[in-house]
Protein backbone atom coordinates (compact mmCIF):
# COMPACT_ATOMS: atom_id res chain seq x y z
CA UNK A 1 0.00 0.00 0.00
CA UNK A 2 1.42 3.75 -0.98
CA UNK A 3 1.32 6.30 1.20
CA UNK A 4 -1.51 8.11 -1.44
CA UNK A 5 -3.50 4.59 -1.20
CA UNK A 6 -3.40 5.06 2.72
CA UNK A 7 -4.35 8.92 3.33
CA UNK A 8 -7.42 7.97 0.97
CA UNK A 9 -8.39 5.38 2.35
CA UNK A 10 -8.68 6.72 5.36
CA UNK A 11 -9.92 9.93 4.72
CA UNK A 12 -12.81 8.29 2.69
CA UNK A 13 -13.90 5.92 6.01
CA UNK A 14 -13.97 8.29 8.32
CA UNK A 15 -15.92 10.64 5.88
CA UNK A 16 -18.04 7.25 5.45
CA UNK A 17 -18.47 7.72 9.61
CA UNK A 18 -19.83 11.25 9.20
CA UNK A 19 -16.68 12.63 9.35
CA UNK A 20 -16.00 16.36 7.92
CA UNK A 21 -12.79 16.20 5.62
CA UNK A 22 -10.35 19.52 6.70
CA UNK A 23 -8.09 20.83 4.81
CA UNK A 24 -4.56 20.83 6.73
CA UNK A 25 -3.50 23.72 8.39
CA UNK A 26 -0.29 25.43 7.48
CA UNK A 27 2.58 24.29 9.78
CA UNK A 28 2.75 27.81 11.56
CA UNK A 29 0.59 28.23 14.07
CA UNK A 30 -1.75 31.11 12.99
CA UNK A 31 -3.07 31.70 17.50
CA UNK A 32 -0.44 30.29 19.50
CA UNK A 33 2.74 32.18 19.66
CA UNK A 34 4.22 29.68 22.26
CA UNK A 35 5.19 27.07 19.85
CA UNK A 36 6.74 27.75 16.17
CA UNK A 37 5.60 24.67 14.24
CA UNK A 38 2.09 22.89 14.37
CA UNK A 39 3.40 19.77 15.67
CA UNK A 40 0.20 17.48 15.65
CA UNK A 41 -3.37 17.33 13.91
CA UNK A 42 -4.60 18.19 16.77
CA UNK A 43 -2.48 21.51 17.33
CA UNK A 44 -4.79 24.09 14.92
CA UNK A 45 -7.65 22.46 16.48
CA UNK A 46 -7.26 23.30 19.85
CA UNK A 47 -10.29 26.49 20.34
CA UNK A 48 -12.69 23.40 19.12
CA UNK A 49 -11.37 21.14 21.66
CA UNK A 50 -12.09 23.88 24.29
CA UNK A 51 -15.46 24.22 23.33
CA UNK A 52 -15.71 26.59 20.02
CA UNK A 53 -17.87 25.39 17.66
CA UNK A 54 -16.59 24.24 14.61
CA UNK A 55 -17.81 25.46 11.11
CA UNK A 56 -17.72 21.74 9.63
CA UNK A 57 -19.40 19.47 12.68
CA UNK A 58 -18.61 17.63 15.54
CA UNK A 59 -16.61 14.85 13.90
CA UNK A 60 -13.61 15.94 11.68
CA UNK A 61 -10.74 14.34 9.95
CA UNK A 62 -8.18 15.10 7.88
CA UNK A 63 -3.96 14.96 6.77
CA UNK A 64 -2.35 17.51 8.85
CA UNK A 65 1.07 18.69 7.74
CA UNK A 66 3.40 18.60 10.73
CA UNK A 67 6.82 19.98 11.93
CA UNK A 68 8.58 18.61 14.87
CA UNK A 69 12.19 19.91 15.45
CA UNK A 70 13.69 18.62 18.53
CA UNK A 71 15.13 15.67 16.57
CA UNK A 72 16.35 18.04 13.85
CA UNK A 73 20.07 16.83 14.73
CA UNK A 74 19.12 12.71 14.44
CA UNK A 75 17.97 12.91 11.04
CA UNK A 76 20.28 11.37 9.06
CA UNK A 77 19.64 7.65 10.77
CA UNK A 78 16.73 5.52 8.95
CA UNK A 79 14.07 6.53 11.67
CA UNK A 80 13.46 10.50 12.40
CA UNK A 81 12.19 13.26 10.54
CA UNK A 82 11.62 17.08 10.76
CA UNK A 83 8.30 17.42 8.50
CA UNK A 84 5.83 14.84 8.12
CA UNK A 85 1.95 14.41 8.09
CA UNK A 86 0.15 12.77 10.14
CA UNK A 87 -3.66 11.48 9.61
CA UNK A 88 -6.40 12.11 11.91
CA UNK A 89 -9.91 12.14 13.17
CA UNK A 90 -11.85 13.71 15.65
CA UNK A 91 -14.50 13.72 18.35
CA UNK A 92 -15.64 17.03 19.30
CA UNK A 93 -18.07 16.52 22.23
CA UNK A 94 -19.64 13.98 20.31
CA UNK A 95 -18.41 10.42 20.40
CA UNK A 96 -15.91 8.97 23.04
CA UNK A 97 -13.88 5.80 23.85
CA UNK A 98 -16.08 3.16 22.67
CA UNK A 99 -16.59 4.33 19.02
CA UNK A 100 -13.34 5.66 18.71
CA UNK A 101 -11.95 2.14 19.49
CA UNK A 102 -14.41 0.41 17.11
CA UNK A 103 -13.41 2.42 14.49
CA UNK A 104 -9.57 1.96 15.15
CA UNK A 105 -10.08 -1.57 15.01
CA UNK A 106 -12.13 -1.79 11.62
CA UNK A 107 -10.32 0.22 10.14
CA UNK A 108 -6.80 -1.71 10.79
CA UNK A 109 -8.25 -5.13 10.47
CA UNK A 110 -11.06 -4.90 7.80
CA UNK A 111 -10.36 -6.36 4.28
CA UNK A 112 -12.00 -3.10 2.75
CA UNK A 113 -9.00 -1.04 4.59
CA UNK A 114 -5.92 -2.02 5.85
CA UNK A 115 -6.67 -5.50 6.47
CA UNK A 116 -3.90 -6.20 9.07
CA UNK A 117 -3.84 -9.80 10.98
CA UNK A 118 -5.45 -9.06 14.08
CA UNK A 119 -2.04 -11.38 15.49
CA UNK A 120 0.52 -8.86 14.52
CA UNK A 121 -1.46 -5.89 16.78
CA UNK A 122 -0.95 -4.76 20.42
CA UNK A 123 -1.81 -2.30 22.98
CA UNK A 124 -1.38 -0.20 25.41
CA UNK A 125 -3.65 1.94 28.05
CA UNK A 126 -3.19 4.17 31.09
CA UNK A 127 -2.26 2.62 34.15
CA UNK A 128 -4.06 5.11 36.35
CA UNK A 129 -2.19 7.63 38.80
CA UNK A 130 -2.82 10.52 41.27
CA UNK A 131 -4.35 12.42 37.85
CA UNK A 132 -6.25 10.48 36.95
CA UNK A 133 -7.91 6.59 37.01
CA UNK A 134 -6.29 3.23 35.06
CA UNK A 135 -8.31 3.66 31.66
CA UNK A 136 -10.70 0.51 32.47
CA UNK A 137 -13.15 2.02 29.88
CA UNK A 138 -10.50 1.48 26.99
CA UNK A 139 -9.07 -2.18 28.63
CA UNK A 140 -13.01 -3.33 27.61
CA UNK A 141 -13.19 -1.64 24.66
CA UNK A 142 -10.17 -3.64 23.56
CA UNK A 143 -11.16 -7.10 24.93
CA UNK A 144 -15.00 -6.96 23.41
CA UNK A 145 -12.97 -6.65 19.70
CA UNK A 146 -11.52 -10.24 20.84
CA UNK A 147 -8.13 -8.62 22.09
CA UNK A 148 -6.36 -10.95 24.43
CA UNK A 149 -5.33 -9.28 27.80
CA UNK A 150 -1.92 -10.37 27.28
CA UNK A 151 -1.46 -7.94 24.74
CA UNK A 152 -3.16 -5.41 26.22
CA UNK A 153 -0.36 -3.31 28.15
CA UNK A 154 -1.26 -1.04 31.35
CA UNK A 155 1.77 2.15 31.34
CA UNK A 156 2.08 4.99 33.13
CA UNK A 157 1.60 8.75 32.57
CA UNK A 158 4.97 8.87 30.43
CA UNK A 159 4.07 6.67 27.85
CA UNK A 160 -0.09 6.90 28.08
CA UNK A 161 -0.98 10.59 28.63
CA UNK A 162 -0.88 12.69 25.15
CA UNK A 163 -0.95 16.55 25.73
CA UNK A 164 -0.88 19.73 26.03
CA UNK A 165 0.60 20.78 23.19
CA UNK A 166 1.70 23.46 24.77
CA UNK A 167 2.33 24.42 28.59
CA UNK A 168 -1.37 24.63 29.15
CA UNK A 169 -3.97 23.14 26.96
CA UNK A 170 -6.69 19.64 26.66
CA UNK A 171 -4.72 16.37 27.02
CA UNK A 172 -5.71 13.01 28.53
CA UNK A 173 -4.87 9.51 28.27
CA UNK A 174 -4.46 7.66 25.38
CA UNK A 175 -4.40 4.39 23.57
CA UNK A 176 -1.93 3.19 21.22
CA UNK A 177 -1.70 0.61 19.10
CA UNK A 178 0.98 -1.39 17.76
CA UNK A 179 2.71 -3.49 15.03
CA UNK A 180 4.45 -6.47 15.05
CA UNK A 181 7.40 -5.89 12.20
CA UNK A 182 9.75 -8.88 13.32
CA UNK A 183 9.33 -12.48 12.21
CA UNK A 184 6.38 -14.28 12.38
CA UNK A 185 4.56 -15.28 14.27
CA UNK A 186 4.21 -12.59 16.60
CA UNK A 187 5.43 -13.40 20.76
CA UNK A 188 1.88 -14.11 22.35
CA UNK A 189 2.54 -11.64 25.06
CA UNK A 190 3.12 -7.92 24.15
CA UNK A 191 6.64 -6.29 25.53
CA UNK A 192 6.40 -2.57 24.84
CA UNK A 193 9.70 -2.75 25.31
CA UNK A 194 10.92 -4.83 22.41
CA UNK A 195 11.39 -1.53 19.69
CA UNK A 196 9.85 -4.94 16.57
CA UNK A 197 6.98 -3.48 18.08
CA UNK A 198 6.03 -0.11 16.44
CA UNK A 199 3.55 2.04 16.97
CA UNK A 200 1.10 2.95 14.13
CA UNK A 201 -1.65 4.78 15.58
CA UNK A 202 -2.85 6.82 18.71
CA UNK A 203 -5.96 7.67 20.13
CA UNK A 204 -6.02 10.40 22.74
CA UNK A 205 -9.02 10.64 25.15
CA UNK A 206 -8.70 14.58 25.70
CA UNK A 207 -10.88 14.56 29.43
CA UNK A 208 -8.62 17.28 30.99
CA UNK A 209 -7.43 20.63 31.03
CA UNK A 210 -3.88 21.27 32.49
CA UNK A 211 -4.26 24.73 34.13
CA UNK A 212 -1.12 26.97 34.51
CA UNK A 213 -0.59 25.59 38.01
CA UNK A 214 -0.25 22.13 36.22
CA UNK A 215 -2.87 20.52 37.68
CA UNK A 216 -5.49 18.74 35.72
CA UNK A 217 -8.84 20.04 35.50
CA UNK A 218 -11.81 18.06 33.76
CA UNK A 219 -12.64 19.36 30.60
CA UNK A 220 -16.30 20.33 29.82
CA UNK A 221 -16.50 18.67 26.53
CA UNK A 222 -15.13 15.51 26.05
CA UNK A 223 -12.91 14.76 22.77
CA UNK A 224 -11.39 12.51 20.98
CA UNK A 225 -7.96 12.92 18.97
CA UNK A 226 -6.07 10.33 17.23
CA UNK A 227 -3.07 10.86 15.40
CA UNK A 228 -1.16 7.93 12.69
CA UNK A 229 2.19 9.35 11.12
CA UNK A 230 1.80 8.57 7.42
CA UNK A 231 5.34 7.92 6.64
CA UNK A 232 6.10 5.61 9.69
CA UNK A 233 2.59 3.94 8.83
CA UNK A 234 3.28 3.55 5.38
CA UNK A 235 7.20 2.03 5.70
CA UNK A 236 5.56 -0.57 8.27
CA UNK A 237 2.47 -1.88 5.56
CA UNK A 238 5.36 -2.61 2.98
CA UNK A 239 7.93 -4.31 5.65
CA UNK A 240 10.17 -1.78 5.52
CA UNK A 241 12.44 -0.92 8.32
CA UNK A 242 12.64 3.02 7.45
CA UNK A 243 10.59 5.68 5.81
CA UNK A 244 13.55 6.38 3.75
CA UNK A 245 13.01 3.22 1.86
CA UNK A 246 9.49 3.87 0.35
CA UNK A 247 8.03 5.68 -2.34
CA UNK A 248 7.81 8.51 -0.64
CA UNK A 249 11.43 9.86 -0.59
CA UNK A 250 12.52 7.53 -3.65
CA UNK A 251 11.83 10.11 -6.37
CA UNK A 252 13.92 12.30 -4.55
CA UNK A 253 16.74 10.28 -3.79
CA UNK A 254 16.69 9.80 -7.99
CA UNK A 255 16.65 13.35 -8.76
CA UNK A 256 19.90 13.22 -6.49
CA UNK A 257 21.48 10.40 -8.11
CA UNK A 258 20.84 12.47 -10.85
CA UNK A 259 22.98 15.66 -9.71
CA UNK A 260 25.36 13.62 -8.89
CA UNK A 261 25.89 12.17 -12.31
CA UNK A 262 25.50 8.68 -10.58
CA UNK A 263 24.33 6.15 -13.40
CA UNK A 264 23.15 3.45 -11.09
CA UNK A 265 21.27 4.39 -7.16
CA UNK A 266 23.99 3.16 -4.66
CA UNK A 267 23.28 -0.02 -2.84
CA UNK A 268 22.33 1.62 0.20
CA UNK A 269 21.72 5.32 1.20
CA UNK A 270 23.94 7.15 3.87
CA UNK A 271 23.42 9.85 6.19
CA UNK A 272 24.19 12.76 3.67
CA UNK A 273 21.61 11.61 1.63
CA UNK A 274 19.02 11.47 4.02
CA UNK A 275 19.98 15.18 5.40
CA UNK A 276 19.38 16.36 2.16
CA UNK A 277 16.34 14.64 0.86
CA UNK A 278 14.51 15.45 4.09
CA UNK A 279 15.40 19.08 4.88
CA UNK A 280 14.75 19.70 1.30
CA UNK A 281 11.25 18.28 1.94
CA UNK A 282 10.64 20.07 4.78
CA UNK A 283 11.89 23.51 3.37
CA UNK A 284 9.84 23.43 0.36
CA UNK A 285 6.36 22.88 2.93
CA UNK A 286 7.76 25.67 4.85
CA UNK A 287 8.45 28.34 1.84
CA UNK A 288 4.87 26.84 1.03
CA UNK A 289 3.62 28.23 4.09
CA UNK A 290 5.44 31.93 3.41
CA UNK A 291 8.74 31.06 5.63
CA UNK A 292 11.60 32.79 4.06
CA UNK A 293 15.19 32.22 5.30
CA UNK A 294 16.03 34.37 7.91
CA UNK A 295 17.56 34.97 11.44
CA UNK A 296 15.12 34.26 14.27
CA UNK A 297 12.15 31.63 14.78
CA UNK A 298 10.59 29.47 12.24
CA UNK A 299 13.04 31.69 9.12
CA UNK A 300 16.12 30.11 11.13
CA UNK A 301 14.99 27.19 11.57
CA UNK A 302 14.31 27.09 7.80
CA UNK A 303 17.80 28.69 7.20
CA UNK A 304 19.53 25.61 9.51
CA UNK A 305 17.54 22.95 6.96
CA UNK A 306 18.29 24.57 3.89
CA UNK A 307 22.47 25.12 5.02
CA UNK A 308 22.57 21.47 6.75
CA UNK A 309 21.12 20.36 3.41
CA UNK A 310 23.94 21.94 1.08
CA UNK A 311 26.54 21.32 3.36
CA UNK A 312 25.69 17.79 3.20
CA UNK A 313 25.63 18.13 -0.53
CA UNK A 314 29.16 19.68 -0.33
CA UNK A 315 29.76 15.99 1.64
CA UNK A 316 28.54 14.03 -1.44
CA UNK A 317 30.70 15.76 -4.36
CA UNK A 318 27.81 17.99 -5.45
CA UNK A 319 29.18 21.45 -6.58
CA UNK A 320 26.59 23.40 -8.01
CA UNK A 321 23.52 24.40 -7.13
CA UNK A 322 20.97 21.50 -6.21
CA UNK A 323 18.21 22.24 -3.92
CA UNK A 324 15.95 24.12 -6.13
CA UNK A 325 16.07 20.90 -8.57
CA UNK A 326 15.37 18.95 -5.41
CA UNK A 327 12.32 20.65 -4.44
CA UNK A 328 11.05 20.30 -7.94
CA UNK A 329 10.50 16.59 -7.26
CA UNK A 330 8.85 17.23 -4.18
CA UNK A 331 6.28 19.94 -5.31
CA UNK A 332 5.13 17.84 -7.99
CA UNK A 333 4.67 14.38 -5.91
CA UNK A 334 3.23 16.29 -2.75
CA UNK A 335 0.63 18.94 -5.69
CA UNK A 336 -2.18 17.17 -5.81
CA UNK A 337 -3.02 16.49 -1.83
CA UNK A 338 -0.93 20.22 -1.23
CA UNK A 339 -1.99 23.27 -3.60
CA UNK A 340 0.03 25.78 -2.05
CA UNK A 341 3.12 23.71 -3.29
CA UNK A 342 2.42 24.39 -6.80
CA UNK A 343 1.00 27.32 -5.95
CA UNK A 344 3.83 28.86 -4.64
CA UNK A 345 6.69 27.09 -7.02
CA UNK A 346 8.18 30.50 -8.28
CA UNK A 347 8.67 31.56 -4.74
CA UNK A 348 10.09 28.30 -3.42
CA UNK A 349 12.49 27.58 -6.08
CA UNK A 350 13.29 31.60 -6.16
CA UNK A 351 14.46 31.45 -2.33
CA UNK A 352 15.92 28.37 -2.39
CA UNK A 353 18.12 29.48 -5.09
CA UNK A 354 18.47 32.80 -3.35
CA UNK A 355 19.69 30.99 0.23
CA UNK A 356 21.62 28.59 -1.26
CA UNK A 357 23.55 31.21 -4.03
CA UNK A 358 24.31 32.85 -0.49
CA UNK A 359 25.52 30.66 1.17
CA UNK A 360 27.84 28.27 -0.97
CA UNK A 361 30.22 30.94 -1.08
CA UNK A 362 30.39 31.90 2.61
CA UNK A 363 30.36 27.99 2.91
CA UNK A 364 33.43 27.80 0.83
CA UNK A 365 35.35 30.86 2.48
CA UNK A 366 33.88 30.02 6.15
CA UNK A 367 35.00 26.21 6.25
CA UNK A 368 38.77 27.46 5.23
CA UNK A 369 38.34 30.29 7.98
CA UNK A 370 36.69 27.43 10.41
CA UNK A 371 39.98 25.14 9.38
CA UNK A 372 42.30 27.82 10.44
CA UNK A 373 40.68 28.50 13.71
CA UNK A 374 41.27 24.50 14.19
CA UNK A 375 44.53 24.18 12.88
CA UNK A 376 45.67 27.41 15.93
CA UNK A 377 45.10 24.86 18.37
CA UNK A 378 48.36 22.50 18.57
CA UNK A 379 47.31 18.64 18.14
CA UNK A 380 48.45 17.04 21.02
CA UNK A 381 45.64 18.78 23.51
CA UNK A 382 43.30 16.89 24.77
CA UNK A 383 40.11 18.49 24.94
CA UNK A 384 39.93 20.65 21.88
CA UNK A 385 37.97 23.75 22.48
CA UNK A 386 36.83 26.41 19.63
CA UNK A 387 36.28 29.61 21.40
CA UNK A 388 32.55 31.62 21.63
CA UNK A 389 34.15 34.21 20.03
CA UNK A 390 35.48 32.39 17.10
CA UNK A 391 32.14 30.83 16.53
CA UNK A 392 30.14 33.65 16.99
CA UNK A 393 32.36 35.22 14.47
CA UNK A 394 31.58 31.87 11.85
CA UNK A 395 28.20 32.94 12.42
CA UNK A 396 28.20 36.74 11.90
CA UNK A 397 30.56 37.19 9.03
CA UNK A 398 30.14 33.73 6.83
CA UNK A 399 26.28 32.59 8.11
CA UNK A 400 26.99 29.47 9.96
CA UNK A 401 24.20 28.64 12.39
CA UNK A 402 25.81 27.53 15.42
CA UNK A 403 24.63 24.37 15.22
CA UNK A 404 26.20 24.03 12.10
CA UNK A 405 29.55 24.83 13.80
CA UNK A 406 28.85 22.49 16.52
CA UNK A 407 28.67 19.63 14.13
CA UNK A 408 31.33 20.56 11.90
CA UNK A 409 33.13 21.34 15.32
CA UNK A 410 32.59 17.60 16.19
CA UNK A 411 33.28 16.04 13.37
CA UNK A 412 37.23 17.61 13.68
CA UNK A 413 37.30 16.27 17.20
CA UNK A 414 36.37 19.35 18.81
CA UNK A 415 33.56 20.75 21.29
CA UNK A 416 32.52 24.72 20.92
CA UNK A 417 32.07 26.99 24.01
CA UNK A 418 28.54 27.61 24.03
CA UNK A 419 28.73 29.88 26.86
CA UNK A 420 31.64 31.92 25.33
CA UNK A 421 29.24 31.90 21.89
CA UNK A 422 26.20 32.67 24.29
CA UNK A 423 27.88 35.55 25.78
CA UNK A 424 29.56 37.11 22.26
CA UNK A 425 26.24 36.89 20.97
CA UNK A 426 24.50 38.73 23.49
CA UNK A 427 26.65 41.45 23.62
CA UNK A 428 26.61 42.16 19.83
CA UNK A 429 22.82 41.97 20.23
CA UNK A 430 22.51 44.85 23.30
CA UNK A 431 25.20 47.29 20.90
CA UNK A 432 22.82 47.00 18.14
CA UNK A 433 19.93 47.53 20.22
CA UNK A 434 21.87 50.40 22.14
CA UNK A 435 22.35 51.88 18.59
CA UNK A 436 18.59 51.14 17.40
CA UNK A 437 17.43 53.21 20.71
CA UNK A 438 19.85 56.01 20.08
CA UNK A 439 18.35 56.16 17.10
CA UNK A 440 14.56 55.61 17.86
CA UNK A 441 14.94 58.52 20.34
CA UNK A 442 16.62 60.71 17.70
CA UNK A 443 13.80 60.54 15.84
CA UNK A 444 10.74 60.54 18.38
CA UNK A 445 12.43 63.55 20.29
CA UNK A 446 11.89 65.87 17.77
CA UNK A 447 7.97 66.83 17.24
CA UNK A 448 8.23 68.85 14.29
CA UNK A 449 5.81 68.91 11.87
CA UNK A 450 8.19 67.66 9.45
CA UNK A 451 9.69 64.78 11.33
CA UNK A 452 5.90 63.90 12.36
CA UNK A 453 5.50 63.70 8.37
CA UNK A 454 8.09 61.61 7.75
CA UNK A 455 7.16 59.18 10.67
CA UNK A 456 3.78 58.84 8.73
CA UNK A 457 5.61 58.27 5.51
CA UNK A 458 7.97 55.08 6.78
CA UNK A 459 4.50 53.70 7.32
CA UNK A 460 3.36 53.79 4.11
CA UNK A 461 6.75 53.24 2.78
CA UNK A 462 6.70 50.43 5.12
CA UNK A 463 3.23 48.61 3.30
CA UNK A 464 4.13 49.07 -0.20
CA UNK A 465 7.59 47.45 0.26
CA UNK A 466 5.45 44.49 1.63
CA UNK A 467 2.46 45.15 -1.03
CA UNK A 468 5.41 45.11 -3.90
CA UNK A 469 8.24 42.73 -2.30
CA UNK A 470 6.33 39.88 -0.59
CA UNK A 471 5.43 40.24 3.63
CA UNK A 472 9.05 38.87 4.54
CA UNK A 473 9.97 42.59 4.33
CA UNK A 474 10.18 43.42 8.13
CA UNK A 475 11.56 46.66 9.66
CA UNK A 476 14.86 46.30 10.53
CA UNK A 477 15.77 49.79 11.82
CA UNK A 478 14.53 53.57 11.35
CA UNK A 479 16.32 56.42 11.22
CA UNK A 480 13.91 60.28 10.89
CA UNK A 481 15.63 63.37 11.02
CA UNK A 482 13.47 66.79 9.81
CA UNK A 483 14.91 66.49 6.53
CA UNK A 484 14.86 62.94 5.47
CA UNK A 485 13.97 59.58 6.37
CA UNK A 486 16.36 56.31 6.47
CA UNK A 487 14.08 53.03 6.57
CA UNK A 488 16.09 49.21 6.83
CA UNK A 489 14.48 45.95 6.02
CA UNK A 490 14.70 42.42 5.11
CA UNK A 491 14.65 41.64 2.21
CA UNK A 492 17.92 39.94 0.20
CA UNK A 493 18.23 41.74 -3.36
CA UNK A 494 18.71 44.89 -4.75
CA UNK A 495 15.56 46.35 -5.47
CA UNK A 496 14.66 46.95 -9.26
CA UNK A 497 14.05 50.39 -10.60
CA UNK A 498 10.81 49.09 -11.35
CA UNK A 499 10.10 47.97 -8.29
CA UNK A 500 11.29 50.98 -6.15
CA UNK A 501 9.04 52.95 -9.20
CA UNK A 502 6.24 51.23 -7.69
CA UNK A 503 6.85 51.58 -4.41
CA UNK A 504 7.12 55.37 -5.26
CA UNK A 505 3.80 55.07 -6.93
CA UNK A 506 1.57 53.25 -4.38
CA UNK A 507 2.98 55.96 -1.72
CA UNK A 508 1.95 58.78 -3.50
CA UNK A 509 -1.56 57.31 -4.52
CA UNK A 510 -1.78 57.02 -0.53
CA UNK A 511 -0.91 60.48 0.05
CA UNK A 512 -3.26 61.56 -3.13
CA UNK A 513 -6.20 59.82 -1.38
CA UNK A 514 -5.86 62.08 1.88
CA UNK A 515 -6.71 59.61 4.11
CA UNK A 516 -6.92 60.27 7.99
CA UNK A 517 -4.03 58.73 10.34
CA UNK A 518 -5.80 57.71 13.63
CA UNK A 519 -4.44 56.73 16.90
CA UNK A 520 -5.59 53.88 18.73
CA UNK A 521 -4.47 52.60 22.27
CA UNK A 522 -4.63 48.69 22.85
CA UNK A 523 -3.09 45.71 24.49
CA UNK A 524 -0.08 44.41 22.59
CA UNK A 525 -2.10 41.32 21.93
CA UNK A 526 -5.35 43.02 20.46
CA UNK A 527 -2.87 44.77 17.97
CA UNK A 528 -1.19 42.04 17.06
CA UNK A 529 -4.69 39.95 16.24
CA UNK A 530 -5.62 43.07 14.51
CA UNK A 531 -3.18 42.58 11.54
CA UNK A 532 -1.08 45.46 12.83
CA UNK A 533 2.85 45.02 11.55
CA UNK A 534 5.84 46.68 13.56
CA UNK A 535 8.34 45.81 16.17
CA UNK A 536 6.39 43.66 18.95
CA UNK A 537 9.37 43.90 21.19
CA UNK A 538 8.99 44.11 25.14
CA UNK A 539 9.69 48.17 24.76
CA UNK A 540 6.70 48.96 24.04
CA UNK A 541 5.00 47.47 27.26
CA UNK A 542 1.93 45.81 27.57
CA UNK A 543 -0.15 48.64 25.79
CA UNK A 544 0.96 49.97 22.64
CA UNK A 545 -0.11 52.71 20.07
CA UNK A 546 -1.89 51.40 16.80
CA UNK A 547 -1.80 53.93 14.19
CA UNK A 548 -4.09 53.41 10.65
CA UNK A 549 -3.64 55.76 7.53
CA UNK A 550 -7.12 54.86 6.18
CA UNK A 551 -7.39 51.10 5.72
CA UNK A 552 -3.91 51.10 3.91
CA UNK A 553 -1.57 50.65 6.77
CA UNK A 554 -2.12 49.57 10.45
CA UNK A 555 1.59 49.81 12.65
CA UNK A 556 2.61 49.77 15.91
CA UNK A 557 4.40 53.14 16.54
CA UNK A 558 5.55 55.67 19.27
CA UNK A 559 4.57 58.20 16.99
CA UNK A 560 4.22 61.55 16.59
CA UNK A 561 2.23 61.66 13.08
CA UNK A 562 1.02 63.36 10.82
CA UNK A 563 -3.20 63.70 10.90
CA UNK A 564 -4.26 63.54 7.44
CA UNK A 565 -2.11 61.86 4.46
CA UNK A 566 -2.20 64.59 2.20
CA UNK A 567 -0.04 66.57 4.50
CA UNK A 568 2.79 64.95 3.38
CA UNK A 569 3.55 66.56 -0.37
CA UNK A 570 5.34 64.33 -3.07
CA UNK A 571 7.51 61.02 -1.73
CA UNK A 572 10.76 60.47 -3.24
CA UNK A 573 12.98 57.81 -2.98
CA UNK A 574 16.65 59.13 -2.86
CA UNK A 575 18.17 55.62 -2.77
CA UNK A 576 18.17 52.05 -1.97
CA UNK A 577 21.48 50.18 -0.37
CA UNK A 578 22.57 47.19 0.71
CA UNK A 579 22.73 47.65 4.67
CA UNK A 580 23.91 44.54 6.16
CA UNK A 581 23.60 40.96 5.21
CA UNK A 582 19.89 40.13 4.01
CA UNK A 583 18.82 43.59 4.95
CA UNK A 584 18.33 46.87 2.60
CA UNK A 585 18.14 50.53 3.15
CA UNK A 586 16.12 53.27 1.56
CA UNK A 587 16.27 57.00 2.03
CA UNK A 588 13.72 58.88 0.94
CA UNK A 589 12.34 62.74 1.43
CA UNK A 590 8.82 64.62 0.92
CA UNK A 591 8.73 67.70 -1.69
CA UNK A 592 6.24 70.34 -0.88
N1 LIG B 1 -2.12 14.32 19.43
C1 LIG B 1 -1.78 12.93 19.37
C2 LIG B 1 -0.41 12.69 18.77
O1 LIG B 1 0.19 13.60 18.26
C3 LIG B 1 -2.82 12.17 18.60
O2 LIG B 1 -3.17 12.84 17.45
O3 LIG B 1 0.07 11.60 18.82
Amino acid sequence: MTANDLRKKYLEFFRRNGHAVIRSAPLIPENDPTVLFTTAGMHPLVPYLLGEKHPQGVRLTDCQKCMRTGDIDEVGDPVHLTFFEMLGNWSLGDYFKKESIAWSFEFLTSKECLGLDLDRLAFTVFAGDEDAPFDEEAFQQWRLHGVPEERIAKLPKKDNWWGPAGETGPCGPDTEIFYWTGPLPAPRVFEPSDKRWVEIWNNVFMQYFKNAEGKFEPLKQKNVDTGMGVERVTAVLQGKSSCYDTELFAPLFRRLDEIRGLAEAPAERVRSERVVVEHIRASVFLLADGVQPGNVDQAYVLRRLIRRAIREGRKLGIKELFTARMAEVVIDQYGEVYPELPAGRENILESLNREEHQFAEALERGTREFEKLLSRVPAHIQNKVLSGKNAFHLYETYGFPIELTVEMAKEAGFTVDMKGYQEAYEKHQALSRQGAEQKFKGGLADHSEATAQLHTATHLLHKALRLVLGDHVAQKGSNITAERLRFDFSHPDKMTPEQLAKVEQIVNEVIASDVPVICQEMAIEDARNSGAIGLFGDKYGERVKVYSIGDFSKEICGGPHASHSGELGHFRILKEESSSRGVRRIKAVLEK
